[in-house]
């Protein structure tokens, strides 16, 4: 069920270091089910932990989805060789409380134009085959599936960049940054 929640509630921001403690928190924040959906199979608190502190790289970008101020979901997108490259894989978080209200297609849409205006030719995502709802999301926004062995492979080919692939990140931004100076 769709909770009551509008949209205009919802900030999404590129994450930086200074974020750290609010992505360890949100990691922390994910049940048992949600972080098998996440990291397609168990993860311990302290496993949790070390990735969350590990996931600033050179050839990484984060965002978050904040709703009243808080952190409440991820995307993140990283290169699959250790340099930037055309090739990258992403993954997406929403804690349980915030699931199904529209945070995962923010950060799915504000994902695939940071990917796009940074000549990005491949995106891939693994997700477990019973989580139709992240094979929806994926499907929704045009992603080809492919049946791994336990897993599902969705890969998409974002375009060039375009005048409005560009804007779209630049305002979503621009409203993060505006937000951030009157907290
Ligand atoms: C998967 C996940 C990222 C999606 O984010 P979300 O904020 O819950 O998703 P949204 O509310 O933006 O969108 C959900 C969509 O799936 C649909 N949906 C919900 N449950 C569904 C189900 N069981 N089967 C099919 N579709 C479903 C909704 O109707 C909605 O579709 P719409 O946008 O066309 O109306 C989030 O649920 C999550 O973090 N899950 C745990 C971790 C995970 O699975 N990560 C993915 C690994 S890459």
């Amino acid at each position: 069920m769709r909770l009551n929640r509008h949209p205009q509630d919802m900030l999404v921001s590129r994450l930086y270091a200074a974020n750290q403690g609010n992505i360890c928190d949100h990691f922390l924040r994910l049940d048992i089910r949600s972080r098998r959906a996440r990291f397609c199979g168990a993860v311990s608190d302290d496993g949790i932990l070390e990735y969350a502190q590990n996931i600033f790289r050179d050839d990484s970008i984060v965002c978050g989805a904040f709703v009243d101020g808080q952190l409440r979901g991820i995307v993140e997108l990283r290169s699959v060789f250790r340099s930037w490259s055309s090739t990258t894989e992403a993954a997406l978080s929403v804690e349980p409380d915030w699931q199904n209200i529209g945070i995962g297609d923010a950060l799915f849409v504000r994902m695939f134009a940071m990917a796009q205006n940074r000549g990005v030719r491949t995106i891939q995502m693994m997700c477990l085959k019973e989580n139709n709802r992240m094979r929806h999301l994926a499907s929704k926004h045009h992603a080809l599936l492919r049946n791994d062995q336990d897993a599902i492979e969705a890969v998409l080919h974002p375009y060039w960049p375009t005048p409005a692939s560009v804007l779209k990140e630049v305002i979503g931004e621009t409203k993060g940054h505006v937000h951030r100076l009157f907290e």
